[in-house]
């Protein structure tokens, strides 16, 4: 006897009628009509069944610290940088932790259960390394949470950066960070990219850098990241977020990053709904949108993922950690309206973030983790379209969340229910 059978689901892929069958926390077959019996069935109805979303990009430490020590007037990046400095003081490992699990619980009701956070490390107490290795023991049993050693203001330009990530990873941080547009040359810069390579290289871990988050076509960090990668062998786990600058690059020398980024087997996270707010800022009209060059990265062959990087904190009023918010703003900034498109920014908050962070298990192919997210929507693009409520979360065969289905009833023109879903 099986522990759960889900019985008609739609797929990502647009197959309908399958049924999933689980034993043991693992996806043992995916097939129309299975005939066994289980523990527990669930009814899918049809509706879409999807891996559980993943956000790629995040910061865990600063979330939900909306309004603390005061708003950020301009709502702007250096404000919002400004302002993390006037709130570190005043943080405290029990602090950070409530707002942090707070988020994990928003997390795991929108069937988000695989994050990457950076945490800052230019804080020699690493009050926030040591509340969020906390918070990633507690939530271990529901959410893949990945740290990501993150020196805020710059490995060189904050001299006790490199002793303080030393120590964070030390501690158990899993990633190497970095900032390298931060630092106070573009020379210190690519020498903060080849220390920090190194530093991964040396204890066999990946590298996530927030690289070129800026709106100069000049900031070309990414090429010392590419080349470092090349150099020290890390193909394959090296991600560059943000990547905002590429918005702006001359087209040839785009032409060259791509072909050289494909070779060294980059990752590149896009972070939309901060990109499009914070990006372009300087500019009167037109104004640039800011974000990477998705759907050109994409069509190199490059691994593209989304982050939702920011949920009510210094830099980003809103929010609550809906992935399916966020692929929905970067559909619309990086005008991916064609039918591919629609499936390959689904993809950027699913498996490719799923790539991104290296997760063991991840997808619906039998021998995969029974982790499964079904939707109140038929299909990929209703999901894009009406970031519907998750019905069921599922984590290792066991419902860890359900949401009931949203429904209007209308008082006039026939005084139906009404579920936005395509009749
Ligand atoms: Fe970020």
């Amino acid at each position: 006897m099986l522990d759960l059978i889900i019985r008609n689901a739609t797929l990502p892929s647009g197959a309908t009628g399958q049924d999933i069958a689980v034993q043991d926390g693992r996806i043992v077959e995916v097939h129309p009509k299975i005939d066994a019996k289980a523990g527990q069935v669930i009814d899918a109805g049809g509706h879409l069944v999807t891996p559980p979303f993943v956000d790629s990009h995040f910061h865990m430490d600063a979330t939900l610290s909306l309004g603390l020590p005061r708003l950020n007037e301009s709502g702007t990046l250096l404000e919002g940088i400004a302002l993390w400095g006037e709130l570190k003081p005043e943080l405290t490992v029990e602090a950070i932790k409530q707002r942090a699990l707070a988020l994990c619980r928003w997390s795991i009701a929108r069937g988000t259960l695989a994050i990457r956070s950076h945490v800052d490390i230019c804080d020699d107490r690493l009050l926030a390394v040591d509340a969020l290795l906390e918070v990633r023991e507690e939530v271990k049993d529901w959410i893949d949470l990945q740290l990501v050693a993150f020196p805020q203001d710059g490995y060189l330009r904050y001299a006790r950066a490199p002793e303080n990530l030393k120590r964070a990873l030390d501690k158990g941080v899993d990633v190497v960070g970095g900032i390298p547009h931060f630092e106070r040359s573009m020379a210190e810069g690519a020498e903060s990219v080849r220390q920090l390579c190194e530093v991964a290289a040396a204890r066999g871990l990946p590298v996530d850098m927030h690289c070129d988050e800026s709106d100069d076509p000049l900031s070309r960090h990414i090429e010392s990241l590419t080349y470092e990668t090349q150099r020290l062998g890390l193909q394959g786990r090296v991600t560059g977020s943000h990547l905002t600058s590429m918005h702006s690059m001359d087209n040839y020398y785009v032409t060259k990053l791509m072909a050289l980024m494909r070779e060294a087997e980059i990752h590149a996270v896009a972070n939309p709904l901060i990109n499009i707010t914070l990006q372009g800022r300087l500019d009167s009209y037109p104004k640039r949108r800011g974000m990477t060059r998705v759907k050109e990265l994409l069509q190199q062959g490059i691994n593209v993922a989304f982050g939702h990087d920011c949920v009510m904190d210094p830099w980003y009023p809103l929010g609550s950690h809906d992935m399916l918010e966020v692929a929905h703003m970067g559909l619309h900034v990086g005008q991916m309206t064609g039918v591919a498109e629609q499936q390959a920014c689904f993809a950027a908050v699913t498996e490719n973030g799923a790539k991104v962070m290296q997760l063991e298990g991840y997808g619906l192919a039998p021998g995969c983790h029974a982790d499964l997210v079904i939707l109140q929507a038929g299909d990929v693009l209703e999901a894009l379209r009406l970031k519907p409520a998750r019905l069921f979360v599922i984590r290792r065969g066991k419902v860890i969340a359900e949401t009931p289905p949203v429904k209007a009833q209308l008082k006039v023109l026939g005084n139906q229910a009404i579920d936005f879903m395509k009749q």
